[in-house]
């Protein structure tokens, strides 16, 4: 595997965290030797409860939140840009109907027990320590909040960040 780990701190070095969700990430999660690979758009990098903490935002609707409720680790990775198509594909598939990972025809790797893949240029390990749904009676954006009475509430995930790795 060809990673090297970071300090944990040198992230935002690598990467600028504002635009490092938006470009599009995937999270990868392991549950009842299910895997699931799912692209993302929305993420945080932070502090909190005095720990280093990567927070994503789940929908109720994606099957891998039935595994990040089951999980106690997940990885935040990131593609090498060659791999458009496989975030693309990771973001309109779900594993309810194909086995992504198998797929996508990218490399699973591990590190810390937690699945990824070789073709990540940057990879956050997490243990998941916190979750909690988005309460839509309490977000003051009218548009978002109506969204969420139709469609069901994204739960959000606060992983401790335990290893940083970056592509050689
Ligand atoms: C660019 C992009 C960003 C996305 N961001 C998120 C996100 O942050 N949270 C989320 O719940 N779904 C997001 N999705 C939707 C899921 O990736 C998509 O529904 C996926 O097929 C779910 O797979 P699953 O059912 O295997 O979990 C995004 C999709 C795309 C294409």
């Amino acid at each position: 595997m060809s990673f090297h780990e970071i300090p944990i701190s040198d992230i935002c070095k690598y990467k600028d965290p504002f635009s490092l969700f938006s470009k599009g990430g995937l999270t990868v999660v392991e549950s009842n030797g299910q895997i699931d690979p799912m692209t993302i758009g929305w993420g945080a990098l932070g502090t909190l409860w005095s720990k280093r903490i990567c927070t994503v935002y789940i929908h109720a609707s994606r099957y891998s939140k039935v595994l990040f409720d089951q999980a106690d680790r997940f990885a935040v990775c990131f593609l090498k840009p060659e791999y458009r198509n496989q975030l693309d594909y990771c973001g309109n598939v779900s594993l309810r109907d194909e086995d992504k990972a198998a797929k996508s025809g990218m490399t699973l790797v591990r590190d810390c027990g937690i699945p990824f893949f070789e073709e990540c240029e940057l990879v956050i390990l997490c243990k998941k320590v916190g979750q909690s749904d988005f309460d839509p009676k309490r977000i003051t954006l009218p548009q978002i909040a109506s969204w969420y009475t139709k469609e069901g509430p994204h739960t959000i995930y606060q992983g401790e960040i335990i290893k940083v790795l970056v592509s050689d």
